[in-house]
């Protein structure tokens, strides 16, 4: 059950298609304090916390302070509050159980017994928003509820579920042709390139270099007759100008963000001085979705949204206020603190609120304060895209996903997890964020694998890639400057080439599972907690997590280990697949085992009665036999059935079938007659 409340009068975010009716009752269990904008909940003992999407910490959010503040935050050590998104959805499980949804566009804090261990309390900026509290007699059953209520999420091409190669570096045609040209001819398997804004005229959207990109067009069909897609990225600052016919006809028309002064708001990113799009109105919105068309009309299927927090380096006045501060220490007799005063002060004025502050929208006739609406800029650039692809893409689906995202950009796109650094610890804090972000309706999704910022190493890289043939965006993403980071550059060729591949062979089961998920409004990876809610152990292991129906990971994630500790609830049948070809099925107890994992192994788990559709795998998604498949079994002497869903991976109706497979006592699999 839906129950909704409301306080003051939201600013709309269009987050919720259709509302339930509100009531006059007031929020069980919360003490809620119109004065200081803050609901409290006393926290049981045995509660747990989950949700927030993208985030730092556990899987369990209990103990630490969090806030919905979409940042640009690339060092994110464990006493970060926010990263780049900001997903306001939680659930309660414990003595009550239930969800919580803010409708609110502005920032939130959740301190989940940081400032009292056993209090839970919510503050928001100002006291205008929606709050949504769901039941339900399990944790699967709210987070259902939810994402019904907010809406079918993001469907890609299946294409997009093949590998990405990515880096900020490739600077030319030539970059392009031999990643491609290394990934055919090592037989490393390979669906799609990145291009990062080098491929742009002077970081200008919607252009493309002239010299270095001479025929973007003759690329991507060029590449398309190798099974690649091109993806190119599209920040949110537009160059400010002039004879750059967006920046122009943008201020012509007024379809920027303005100062408190009603001029476009000017502020500087990759381009230098830039101005950002009003994506808020809905006219601006349509205008900067048309824009998009330039480059579908090239043959380009996909997109990456950036910087759209929005990211913003400096306004002029933020770096005057930083060199009159440095100034006024010149003179000043050095002292122990004077090197913390002065990087202090840049780091203080670099992304501070007040520039947020001085920023406005302008929704139908009102003009809106950025402060208030902060977290909905990258979902409304997206959207912008997205609702643009419906007249432009008619009938195929187009790939898009988005830095910067709150729920209800679900529905037009998908999110990565934003600049991750080559760490042990960010491999395992992207894996303890998918549960989340499915909570939130983000189902496509995936981290930098290997790492955005520092330099990767061999073995990080081949543990993070076992991890990402599992999450639907998988790419390898590296930064400019940091060690070359494509599988080919390193020693155990085998051992990448084994990996890359297990992803095709499961591409069957992974995109079946995705698509139900997105249809039936159903988590992909679930915390061991959803699926055994009464065992204790369960609830505590935040390392492992179920994937579909059917299948249990449990990566490996600390350097120089060779297996790993894994909590098994019930009996599963453990699957190791070689680099040698070798495939070795283990049937182990409930409990603790420990299970042998040397570098470059594929480990997975698979419950009893339970089935897994797979492929004979592919060098790219085209090459899949999606029809042909057949099937790991774990039978333990029950029936088994797998509903098998599979379409033409690219209409937008996405009406494709579902077969009905079952395996008798006998572990024998048979398609059931439609
Ligand atoms: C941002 C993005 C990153 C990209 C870089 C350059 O840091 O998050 O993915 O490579 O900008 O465009």
């Amino acid at each position: 059950m839906i129950q909704r409340y409301v306080y003051g009068n939201m600013i709309e975010t269009d987050t919720i298609p259709v509302k339930p009716e509100a009531g006059n009752e007031p929020l069980p269990g919360f003490t809620v304090d119109e004065k200081e904008h803050s609901f409290t909940y006393p926290l049981g003992k045995e509660d747990r916390i989950y949700g927030l999407g993208e985030n730092v910490r556990g899987i369990n959010k209990r103990g630490w302070i969090y806030q919905s503040w979409a940042s640009d935050n690339p060092d994110h050590l464990e006493d970060a509050v926010s990263l780049y998104a900001a997903h306001n959805f939680l659930v309660v499980d414990g003595e009550e159980r239930f969800g919580l949804f803010l409708d609110y566009g502005g920032k939130v804090t959740y301190d989940i017994g940081y400032t009292e261990m056993n209090r839970l309390t919510i503050r928001v900026n100002d006291f205008n928003l929606d709050v949504y509290r769901i039941s339900g007699d399990s944790v699967l059953s709210i987070v259902q509820q939810f994402r019904e209520m907010i809406g079918r999420s993001y469907i890609p091409p299946r294409w997009a579920f093949g590998f990405g190669q990515s880096r900020w570096g490739y600077v030319c045609e030539a970059d392009v042709r031999q990643v491609v040209r290394k990934h055919r001819e090592l037989g490393l398997p390979l669906d799609s390139v990145y291009l990062d804004i080098d491929y742009m005229d002077s970081y200008k959207d919607f252009t493309v270099n002239p010299e270095r990109f001479p025929d973007l067009a003759g690329l991507a069909s060029e590449m398309a007759g190798q099974g690649v897609h091109l993806v190119p990225i599209i920040d949110a600052a537009i160059k400010k100008e002039e004879g750059y016919p967006v920046s122009d006809e943008g201020i012509r028309k007024g379809y920027f963000c303005t100062d408190k002064d009603g001029k476009p708001f000017e502020g500087a990113v990759w381009p230098g001085i830039s101005l950002f799009p009003d994506v808020l109105n809905p006219e601006a919105r349509k205008w900067f979705g048309r824009l998009y068309k330039v480059l579908l009309d090239m043959g380009i299927e996909g997109f990456w949204n950036d910087m759209n927090e929005p990211s913003i380096f400096y306004t002029e006045a933020s770096l005057e206020e930083i060199r009159t501060r440095l100034m006024d220490t010149v003179g000043a007799t050095p002292d122990v603190n004077t090197f913390f005063e002065l990087t202090g002060i840049i780091r203080e004025v670099f992304q501070k609120d007040e520039i947020y502050d001085s920023i406005y929208h302008h929704v139908n006739g009102k003009r809106i304060r950025h402060t208030d609406v902060h977290n909905l800029y990258g979902y409304n650039m997206t959207r912008a895209a997205a609702e643009a692809f419906e007249t432009l893409a008619k009938d195929r689906r187009i790939l898009l996903f988005s830095r910067s995202s709150c729920i209800g950009m679900h529905r037009f796109g998908g999110t990565w997890m934003g600049d991750n650094k080559s760490w042990w610890s960010h491999l395992a804090l992207n894996f303890r964020m998918l549960p989340s972000l499915n909570m939130c309706g983000f189902l496509y999704t995936g981290a930098d694998l290997g790492g955005f910022g520092s330099d990767v190493t061999e073995d990080l890289l081949m543990r993070w890639l076992e991890l990402g043939i599992f999450t639907p965006l998988m790419r390898n993403h590296s930064a400019l400057g940091t060690r070359e980071q494509e599988v080919y550059r390193f020693s155990d060729l085998d051992g990448f080439r084994h990996v890359l591949r297990m992803r095709y062979v499961l591409l069957p089961y992974l995109y079946s599972e995705y698509m139900k998920a997105a249809l039936d409004n159903k988590m992909l990876f679930c915390p061991l907690a959803f699926d055994y809610p009464e065992d204790r152990r369960a609830q505590e292991t935040e390392d492992q997590l179920m994937l579909g129906d059917s299948l249990m990971i449990a990566p490996v994630m600390q350097q120089n280990a060779r297996g790993r500790m894994v909590y098994l609830p019930e009996s599963m049948k453990l699957f190791r697949f070689l680099k040698d070809g070798k495939a070795i099925e283990t049937v182990l107890g409930p409990g603790d085992h420990y299970v042998e994992c040397e570098l470059s192994d594929v480990i997975f788990f698979l419950r009893p009665d339970h089935l897994i559709p797979v492929s004979s795998g592919g060098n790219c998604v085209a090459e899949v036999d999606f029809d042909h498949v057949h099937f790991l079994t774990y039978p333990v002497g029950n029936e088994a059935c797998y509903e098998y869903y599979t379409d033409d991976g690219i209409s937008r109706q996405a009406a494709g079938t579902r077969i009905l497979y079952r395996m008798d006592e006998d572990g024998e699999v048979k398609a059931l007659p439609q």
